[in-house]
């Protein structure tokens, strides 16, 4: 579960820095996703590796679930929760939860035409159309709010799961605080970032 959240994460951090070009410059975001769409590299091993990377996180997750729910199958007559774990660290499976919904909608959104155009259709190819693909999705206030809300749910999942990750492969050492402070950052800015990309967007649709 780490290691697969660990490299999650790295995709995440490539993911924000190309989609927030959008913002800051369109030409720039139309290059990048054109070498991201057509690097054969990129689309005959890292795009598998990250399909099979999101799977694995999601499948294990859940299985991770049933068996700690199967370790203690009578509940406690009183459970405190709170006294020594947090919210989020207890509730890990309903933030991924929303996250893998996030990603179907997501990917109907993006993945599949671009499928549809790539396989299906036979269009010549055309360096500039994404930026346009992309803001057109922010068009609709209710898109825009459930991916608002989605990424509120990654910043909770975040917070957990980045930090803890580097404790269950067993980094604990002189610079775990320091550690955890960049993860706690990552948690909070990436998401936030998102949430900006798709917010100024929406305005900017207006
Ligand atoms: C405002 C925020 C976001 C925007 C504008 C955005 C945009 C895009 C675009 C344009 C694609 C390309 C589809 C393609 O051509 O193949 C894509 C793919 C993808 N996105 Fe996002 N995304 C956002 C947030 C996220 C988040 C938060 C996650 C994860 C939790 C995510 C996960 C993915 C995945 C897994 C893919 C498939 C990658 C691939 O092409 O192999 N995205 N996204």
């Amino acid at each position: 579960m780490a290691l697969s959240g660990l490299f999650l994460v790295l995709f995440l951090a490539q993911h924000f820095t190309i989609n927030f070009t959008s913002v800051i410059a369109p030409d720039t975001f139309n290059e990048l996703s054109h070498f991201m769409g057509t690097n054969f590299l990129v689309q005959a091993v890292l795009q598998p590796v990250l399909i099979f990377g999101v799977c694995f996180h999601f499948i294990m997750g859940f299985v991770l679930e049933i068996h700690n729910r199967k370790a203690r199958a009578i509940s406690y007559v009183k459970y405190n929760g709170s006294a020594n774990s947090s919210w989020m660290s207890r509730n890990m499976i309903y933030s991924g939860a929303v996250i893998l919904a996030f990603l179907a909608l997501h990917f109907y959104d993006f993945w599949v035409p671009e499928l549809v155009h790539k396989y299906v259709q036979s269009h010549p190819e055309d360096p500039t159309r994404y930026y346009e693909e992309t803001i057109a999705k922010f068009e609709s206030p209710v898109r825009t709010g459930l991916y608002v809300i989605s990424f509120i749910f990654l910043m909770l999942h975040l917070l957990h799961g980045f930090a803890s990750s580097f404790q269950s492969v067993g980094w604990n050492n002189k610079y775990s605080k320091g550690i955890q402070g960049f993860t706690k950052a990552f948690a909070i800015i990436i998401p936030l970032g998102f949430i900006f990309i798709a917010v100024f967007h929406y305005i900017n649709n207006l």
